[in-house]
């Protein structure tokens, strides 16, 4: 499967941020894998604007599951997808923890995404309290359950599995206890969505640097990696890219 690195800039980057991902098209055609910069709503149409042409996608971060309405402050897969996006990532940590998204909200917004033509990145994870109990598994695999629709194929879904306790810490679990959640997943894939669950990308995030990519994406089931801190810089951004052979 072709791998996928995804770069989540999460709340970072203004206008003069736009050269990193710009900077990336002298990559693209080393890179064996497919690309995915997600910038700030702000940044969107102008990075579409600047990598047109090139292999790199672009993506949000978050959307609302109507279409349209009274939601002051949100904003649609419609006009996600109007703007030249291509993904979207879903029920980020970030977002379950700060704004309580729970699963079912995830789903909704995953069933617009599909709605809107656009492919949705749905996060999951469990805390370190809950990988310390022996539950890692089970959080997620619930989480699986409800956060993933009807909709998805493998076509318009990814699964990032970011423990919470991984994301901007420095702290990567062992390649062992990747290699049992990521395979955990995918059994779980495909008892939902039969052989297409198969061909699901499953991405590992939380911590992935240039240094520790190539050991990561040598875990079976390892599909590629969502990025945040180290997606920012176009160096060490390559470094992951170029990794993913
Ligand atoms: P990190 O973030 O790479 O900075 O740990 C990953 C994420 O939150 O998607």
């Amino acid at each position: 499967m072709k791998k996928l690195i995804a770069g989540n800039w999460k709340m970072n980057g203004l206008a003069s941020s736009l050269a990193e991902i710009e900077a990336l098209k002298g990559v693209t055609g080393e890179a064996a894998c497919d690309i995915v910069v997600c910038p700030p709503f702000t940044l969107i149409e102008k990075a579409v604007a600047r990598t047109e042409g090139s292999a790199i996608a672009v993506g949000a971060q978050d959307c609302h599951a109507q279409a349209s309405g009274a939601y002051t402050g949100d904003v649609s897969a419609e006009m996600l997808a109007e703007i030249g996006a291509r993904f979207v990532i879903l029920g980020h940590s970030e977002r379950r923890s700060a704004y309580r998204e729970m699963d079912a909200a995830v789903a909704g917004k995953a069933v617009a995404v599909h709605r809107a033509g656009l492919a949705s990145i749905i996060c999951v994870g469990e805390t370190r309290e809950e990988r310390d109990e022996g539950r890692a598994i089970d959080v997620v695999r619930a989480q699986l359950e409800a956060s993933i629709p009807n909709t998805a194929t493998s076509t318009n879904t990814t699964i990032a599995y970011e423990p919470v306790w991984a994301i901007g810490t420095g702290l990567v679990p062992t390649l062992e206890q990747i290699e049992e959640m990521h395979s955990s997943i995918r059994q779980m894939l495909k008892e939902r969505m039969g052989g297409d669950g198969q061909h699901v990308r499953i991405l590992y995030g939380g911590s992935v640097k240039a240094q520790n990519a190539k050991a990561i994406f040598g875990v079976s089931n390892v599909d590629g990696a969502l990025v945040g801190g180290a997606s920012l810089k176009a160096s060490e951004f390559t470094g992951i890219i170029l990794a993913a052979v």
